[in-house]
């Protein structure tokens, strides 16, 4: 059975810097100083009008294919984690696949692209299809990517404000690649609780209603405003946040039999600084571990890990041999972790 490692990492944010002061200019009744206590966010980053998710992935991708020393013809499968495909259907994934130049010409490979709708966990959703694909040796190059563009659905008024100031656009890709060498991808662990599925989420629509979406006298769709946006009862997310996110990195230590100590880089979903030092804390993991770009960013959902990665290798804190643990918690709600050798 082969093993599955990562052999490239790539990331992408807009140009377009918006701060906390930003968002008080323009019209939003909150603080900096609030939003980066309560958070730990200055900044995040918004995509232009005319931009879409797959196009935040596109340069993303290509530099994890080019880190790998590959090729988009080199690909076997494509995994897009996101909560903000350009459209309802079909997916980012084969848009993406598209733009890659896979569809003709010297790079054309009609392999599969699909889409993972996990939120805040999927980026590990889709590590699980892709290193699994690998080590049943199914695929030999599967590139991962979580992007969102979070920035063209958030109530930016004084009532949206609990959920649009934690939110910005991004992307972050890895390419995960066969190889004989022991280690890469140890494993990934799973978690779901559907009980919680409406305390973190955005209907826009109701499948249930003839049509789908209200229409008006003139047979326009009328979407609720309290609908358009995404709705989260925050104080909930964050309970069950810590608590997940230490069981979820518990399991994977259990299943490997490592020690946390041994564990050289922790990689967790940027949600809120404040989840992250809480369990940090709780499981007395050292400061200097733990990474955090969540006072750039923001909470960019799926792509939060995978920018991380690619960051953490630029700049050198990430370096072969290390061991890097990733958990994630989000919408769902939903959670994982996984272990990788680098
Ligand atoms: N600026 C100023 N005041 C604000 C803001 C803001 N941006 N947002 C909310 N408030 C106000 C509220 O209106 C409320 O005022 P009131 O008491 O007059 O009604 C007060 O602050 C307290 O509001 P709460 O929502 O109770 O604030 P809380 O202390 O819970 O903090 C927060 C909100 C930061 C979202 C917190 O609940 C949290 O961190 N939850 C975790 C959720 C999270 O991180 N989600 C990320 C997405 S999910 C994921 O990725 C896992």
């Amino acid at each position: 059975m082969p093993y599955a490692r990562i052999s490239g990492t790539g990331f992408y944010v807009p140009p377009r810097v918006v701060t906390n002061d930003d968002l008080v200019r323009i019209g939003i009744d909150t603080t900096h100083e609030w939003v980066v206590q309560r958070t730990g966010i200055e900044q995040r980053r918004y995509a232009d009008e005319g931009v879409g998710t797959s196009d935040l992935a596109l340069p993303a991708a290509r530099d994890a294919i080019a880190r790998a020393g590959l090729r988009p013809s080199d690909l076997d499968l494509i995994v897009f984690a996101t909560l903000s495909p350009e459209m309802a259907f079909p997916g980012s994934g084969v848009l993406l696949q598209q733009k890659l130049g896979m569809c003709d010409g010297d790079d054309a490979k009609l392999c599969g692209a699909m889409d993972i709708r996990n939120q805040c966990s999927g980026f590990l959703y889709a590590l699980k299809v892709a290193s699994s694909a690998v080590k049943a040796g199914e695929a030999r190059h599967v590139l991962v990517v979580g992007a969102e563009t979070h920035s063209a659905a958030m109530d930016l008024s004084t009532q949206g404000r609990t959920v649009s100031m934690l939110f910005g656009d991004g992307a972050g890709a890895v390419v995960v690649s066969a190889s004989e060498e022991p280690g890469g991808i140890l494993g990934t662990w799973l978690g779901a609780d559907g009980r919680f599925a409406e305390i973190l989420c955005q209907r826009v629509w109701d499948i249930r209603k003839r049509p789908f979406i209200p229409l008006d006298e003139h047979g326009v769709g009328q979407v609720q405003p309290s609908h358009m946006w995404a709705q989260m009862e925050g104080r909930t997310v964050f309970k069950h946040a810590v608590e997940k996110m230490c069981l979820a990195l518990m399991q994977a230590c259990w299943a490997t039999g490592t020690d946390p100590k041994d564990i050289d880089l922790f990689c967790f979903h940027q949600a809120n600084m404040r989840i992250n030092q809480y369990v940090a804390n709780t499981l007395g993991l050292p400061e200097d571990k733990v990474l955090h770009n969540i006072q750039r960013y923001g909470n960019t959902t799926a792509a939060t890990i995978p920018i991380l990665l690619a960051e953490a290798e630029r700049d050198g804190r990430l370096k072969r041999g290390m061991r890097v643990a990733m958990v994630a918690f989000g919408s769902g709600f939903t959670w994982g972790s996984s272990l990788v050798d680098w």
